[in-house]
């Protein structure tokens, strides 16, 4: 799977999204790929760590919407709600390198990951609305305890971009770098974490989440029943059609 590459080297596996003409929108292969490839680092006892990457351009665009209109994941089992329980119950450290825009899930994956650094070109956004959806991967529940509830109405509701220092801000990343240093300084964080005492890692990653884990996966669970409704309703449509035609979406009447 070309669009997504999966390297391991020195207890560091990366994940590196590689569909840079089209801005790494995520298929349901791509899902399926990641998932897979989480699966196989859990399991891997010589797997410490997880580095989640683009390139210094762009991290991802989101849901491939083409998929949305040809292949909807509407059920819970689909490739993508798969990749994000996956994701959040993930007991090793995983870092993330962020450049350009991170869209929707781009966005959104990035609270299950436990060290984000970001180039200063890093635009982030929640667009679901401005899709006809709703939110996804737990971060109507999320976002709130993140960035306090008038934030996260604004990034939820309006769906507008916010940038690297705005999200330093809030606490979603941790450092804000030249875009073509952010994945060197991630793969160095991970260095730094594949080093340590593995238990220990392990240990204090799960006290860290302990008592979320449970209310985040009911949390996705109904977010996906809602998302997978909602992609087959006029608005959705709407969105994405106007988005393959290159125009803007007419919501007037939905
Ligand atoms: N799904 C499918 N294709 C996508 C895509 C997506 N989410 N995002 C970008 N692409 C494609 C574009 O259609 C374009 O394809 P083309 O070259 O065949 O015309 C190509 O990627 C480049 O995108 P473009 O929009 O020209 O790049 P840009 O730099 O001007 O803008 C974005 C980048 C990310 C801001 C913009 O592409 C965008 O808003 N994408 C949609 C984001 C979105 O709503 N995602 C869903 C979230 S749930």
């Amino acid at each position: 799977m070309q669009d997504i590459l999966i390297h391991t080297d020195a207890g560091i596996t990366t994940i590196t999204l590689n569909r840079v003409d089209k801005k790494n929108a995520f298929t349901q292969a791509m899902y399926a790929a990641c998932a897979d490839a989480l699966d196989a680092a859990r399991a891997d006892a010589a797997v410490r760590v997880l580095v989640f990457q683009g390139d210094a351009t762009v991290f991802s665009a989101g849901n491939d919407i083409a998929d949305f209109l040809g292949a909807p994941p509407t059920a819970q089992d689909a490739p993508v709600f798969r990749f994000l329980r996956t994701l959040a119950a993930f007991p090793k450290p995983i870092v993330a390198a962020v450049c350009g825009p991170a869209v929707g899930i781009g966005t959104t994956l990035l609270f299950h990951c436990d060290l984000v650094v970001a180039g200063d070109n890093a635009a982030f956004s929640m667009p679901f609305v401005n899709l006809g959806l709703c939110p996804e991967a737990a971060s109507s529940l999320l976002v709130p305890q993140m960035m306090g509830y008038h934030r996260a109405a604004e990034a939820l509701l309006l769906g507008e971009p916010f940038m690297a220092e705005a999200a330093l801000e809030v606490g979603l990343v941790n450092r804000v770098v030249p875009p073509t240093e952010a994945n060197a300084v991630a793969q160095a964080q991970a260095r730094k974490l594949a080093a340590k005492p593995m238990a220990s890692l392990l240990e204090t990653k799960r006290l860290l989440k302990q008592g979320q884990l449970a209310p985040v996966l009911a949390r996705m669970d109904e977010e996906a029943a809602s998302f997978g409704r909602m992609l087959g309703e006029p608005a959705a449509r709407e969105a994405f059609t106007a988005f393959m035609e290159k125009r803007r979406p007419n919501f007037q009447g939905l």
